[in-house]
């Protein structure tokens, strides 16, 4: 399993923090956001990991991130020269993939646990997670039916048809680069993962699991500092 992090992106909802650096490398409590999604992937068992940033910042990543040993990793480093949409990451990260599967992480997304087992025991096709949001409108929605199968994704739905939001962490087999490259870019000008999902959903390839763990997306003022005061709770021991 081959890991990426996707860190490039405009960061526009943080202005003006990201005219100074880009949205990643801001702290986090006491460490740069990214080592966050590092340390996800890493506890997770993925050591082998492709850092796709954009061309602005890709000296500081270099300087922060290293080889990736001082982690327990080996990074590799690919530019996205506009931000694309997401699906363009494994377009970027092609023959870095080499027709293995995949975990893809979002650069700001904050997670709590590691994804050991689901990684250990991934076959084929693709695996999503969805936690339940008060304000799914922000995010790529899934729907279930009754027995809890997905039956549709929107994305970033103005009236959504669920609670369920999508994770910044998706896992994915190699037929994610042949689907990536088969995508046009939506009205908002970008690929959108949720067109992935859509395709591993129509081959009957998809499965997502619910999760109810931390999972903050630290996109926004108010969820930067809510997962801020998180990490400085957990430090300090009163959360466990
Ligand atoms: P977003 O938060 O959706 O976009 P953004 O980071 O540009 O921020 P804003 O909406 O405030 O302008 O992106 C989610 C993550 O994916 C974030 O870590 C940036 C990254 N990203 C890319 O690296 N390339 C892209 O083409 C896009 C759309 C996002």
């Amino acid at each position: 399993m081959k890991g990426i992090i996707l860190a490039g992106g405009k960061g526009t909802r943080l202005r003006p923090l990201t005219k100074i650096t880009c949205k990643q490398l801001l702290p986090v409590y006491d460490r740069p956001m990214i080592y966050y999604p590092v340390q996800t992937l890493v506890s997770s068992g993925i050591t082998d990991i492709l850092v796709i940033v954009a061309p602005d910042y890709a000296g500081q990543f270099l300087h922060l991130l290293g080889s990736g040993k001082e982690f327990g990793a080996h990074f590799s480093y690919a530019i996205q020269e506009e931000p694309r949409g997401l699906p363009e990451a494994f377009i970027i990260g092609e023959d870095f993939m080499d027709n293995e599967p995949v975990t893809m992480i979002l650069g700001d997304n904050i997670f709590d646990t590691s994804f050991s087992p689901e990684i250990a025991n991934f076959t084929t096709g693709g695996l999503v997670f969805a936690k339940q949001v008060p304000d799914p409108q922000r995010f790529g929605v899934v729907e279930f039916d009754s027995h809890m199968r997905a039956v549709s994704f929107e994305e970033k739905p103005k009236d959504p048809k669920s609670q369920f939001a999508v994770v910044g962490l998706y896992i994915y087999d190699h037929h994610v680069v042949e689907y990536a490259k088969s995508l046009t870019p939506s009205a908002r000008g970008e690929l959108e993962i949720t067109d992935i999902h859509k395709l591993y959903l129509k081959h009957n390839q998809l499965k997502v699991s619910t999760f109810t763990g931390l999972w903050e997306d630290a996109g926004t003022f108010d969820s930067l500092l809510a997962v801020s005061n998180y990490m400085a709770a957990k430090a300090k021991g009163e959360v466990r």
